[in-house]
């Protein structure tokens, strides 16, 4: 595929200016009628992904994990990761659905879960028949402390599991799990560790996957001591938001060397990406996980889905991403995910007819597009899908995360939305946004997400690696995209009312263009930038005149 990549230092890295789409396989769409989703549902969907005049047009999926598992944490507890799980199909399906996307030029990426296995797997299995078996020490064993009770005070990420540690009877020491207790830790420090699991990436990256979704990587490097968390540090989001190392259960140094080993495997093969979960809060060591160029391409922006719905909290966002930027990084957008409530439903507001789950949806399309940077969408999010309530006897997570990974809503006039003939996994609601029906409208959430899209391929604004965010007024970011003598200009506004922009540019050219608003300014329409106000809620894409722009730059606010 040939990539033009103006106005940056001339790489043709492919996800530089990609945008990737998550898919939840068991949510997707059924093929075989059994109630989860499956590899052959997916490759039945791929032309509302890429490759035809009215697809998505995104440029990579990526799968959360279809491999075998008992799906304690549905695919994140790996018993075998070089098989299919029976509910996704089989490795004849996920050859089929590599060369089925690549052939609609949609690149593929997998979940790679390197921290821990499923208790489930053969070498957990050897590991705890005895403290001598020579897979002991792929896992983290310790005796227990003088009182019996666990080694030390670490704690796992699920708050409903509690210690982060389970006590093996027959063998009688504790091993670690960062998640659940059936989910154990690898030992990273243990070089035949490293090699089997360079190996496993090896099997999928022969078999022709783009590259890797890393699970957890802050988690591979942990105390060799295994001594306690400071007690004021024991809840690890507070203290990942400390720049400071008190805490020992992750983003210990040690990480970076393992970091470098999946980074030489992957750059053995071409064009291959390798993109990191880094649950680290603290912009500064988040940052320290691209190494020198050497470790992760690309890194998940944990501030960036933890904003607010408030102009400041993107610009101070914005600034940290350009830092990134200077610093020889590349950053990332994405506001949903498996494992966060949808943005539809976090950034809802109440109106006076209801709750709007729309409005502000439209808005972040347009600031998860235009930002510099790589774009992630979790599947559903461009129809609008809101989390839904589940009943009781459905919510099946052990960290409560159920309601944002629904099945896919294809069509409403169908049973279960299009998702399944069968009762699905999850429950599809009665009612809710639908692809055929948005596929229809060109007003839908679907048809701005297709045009933004084509607007960041095809754009060498958006192809480029040029910011600056724009002074205005206080509930509005507004930041210039320039390269060469061409600028876009994209204004959003954070208010429910509407707001004068106040950009603050003297001699600014009165004759922008609209390339593309959420609200009601029909593409083409000419505006004087000095004299706009935005509509409520809206996101606004302009393009400035040639070359008039540029030469006003320093009357813009450049972030640092
Ligand atoms: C990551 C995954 C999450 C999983 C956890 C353990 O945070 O995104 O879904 O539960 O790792 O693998």
């Amino acid at each position: 595929m040939g990539w033009w990549f103006d106005g940056f230092v001339g790489t043709s890295e492919w996800w530089r200016t990609a945008t990737v789409y998550q898919i939840y396989p068991l949510s997707y769409a059924d093929a075989s009628g059994d109630g989860f989703g499956d590899l052959r549902g997916i490759i039945e969907h791929l032309g509302h992904l890429g490759g035809k005049t009215d697809s998505l047009g995104v440029d990579a999926i990526w799968l959360s994990p279809i491999y075998r598992s008992p799906m304690v944490d549905f695919g994140y507890d790996v018993a075998d990761h070089c098989a299919v799980d029976h509910r996704f199909g089989s490795l004849q399906d996920a050859d089929a659905l590599i060369s089925q996307a690549h052939s609609r030029g949609l690149r593929v990426l997998l979940d790679f879960v390197p921290n821990h296995t499923s208790d489930q797997h053969e070498w957990f299995e050897r590991a705890r028949r005895s403290r001598t078996d020579r897979y002991r020490d792929w896992y983290v064993w310790a005796d227990p402390s003088p009182d019996g009770g666990p080694p030390n005070n670490w704690l796992s990420a699920f708050a409903r599991i509690g210690r982060a540690w389970t006590f093996d009877e027959p063998t009688g020491q504790y091993y670690l799990h960062s998640y659940t207790a059936q989910q154990p830790d690898l030992n990273w420090r243990n070089p035949a560790v490293r090699a089997a699991m360079h190996e496993v990436m090896r099997f999928w990256l022969d078999r022709g996957i783009d590259g890797f979704r890393v699970d957890a990587p802050h988690r591979l490097g942990k105390d060799a001591l295994l001594r306690d968390n400071a007690p004021d540090v024991v809840d690890l989001r507070v203290a990942t938001q400390l720049d400071d190392r008190r805490h020992r259960n992750l983003d210990d140094p040690a990480v970076h060397e393992i970091l470098r080993g999946l980074r030489r495997v992957t750059d053995s093969y071409p064009d291959r990406v390798l993109i990191g979960e880094v649950g680290v809060h603290h912009p500064v060591r988040r940052r320290d996980y691209y190494g020198a160029g050497d470790e992760l391409h690309l890194v998940f922006d944990f501030g960036f889905w933890s904003n607010p719905w408030r102009a400041e909290a993107f610009r101070r966002s914005g600034a940290e991403q350009h830092a990134v930027i200077e610093a020889g990084g590349w950053p990332t957008h994405a506001l949903s995910n498996h494992d966060l409530s949808r943005h539809a439903s976090r950034y809802a507001h109440r109106t006076a007819t209801g709750l709007d789950t729309d409005a502000r949806a439209r808005a972040a399309a347009v600031l998860l597009t235009t930002l510099p940077g790589t774009t992630f969408l979790y599947y559903g999010e461009e129809i609008g899908m809101t989390d839904v309530a589940l009943p009781d006897e459905y919510v099946e997570d052990p960290d409560g995360r159920d309601p944002e990974r629904t099945p896919m809503q294809w069509d409403f006039a169908s049973p279960a939305a299009g998702f399944s003939p069968a009762r699905p996994w999850l429950p599809v609601p009665q009612a809710g946004p639908d692809v055929r029906t948005q596929s229809a409208d060109p007003h839908s959430l679907l048809s701005l997400y297709r045009d933004l899209l084509r607007l960041r391929r095809t754009h060498p604004c958006l192809r480029s690696a040029g910011y600056a965010d724009v002074h205005t007024d206080p509930d509005v970011y507004a930041f210039r995209r320039p390269v060469g003598d061409r600028t876009l200009l994209v204004a959003i506004n954070f208010a429910d009312t509407p707001r004068a922009a106040k950009i603050q540019a003297e001699r600014l050219d009165p004759n922008a263009t609209v390339v593309v608003s959420t609200g009601a300014r029909p593409p083409g329409t000419t505006i004087d930038p000095s004299e706009l106000v935005l509509e409520p809620d809206e996101g606004l894409v302009l393009e400035l005149p040639t070359g008039r722009f540029g030469s006003n730059a320093t009357l813009l606010r450049a972030h640092k």
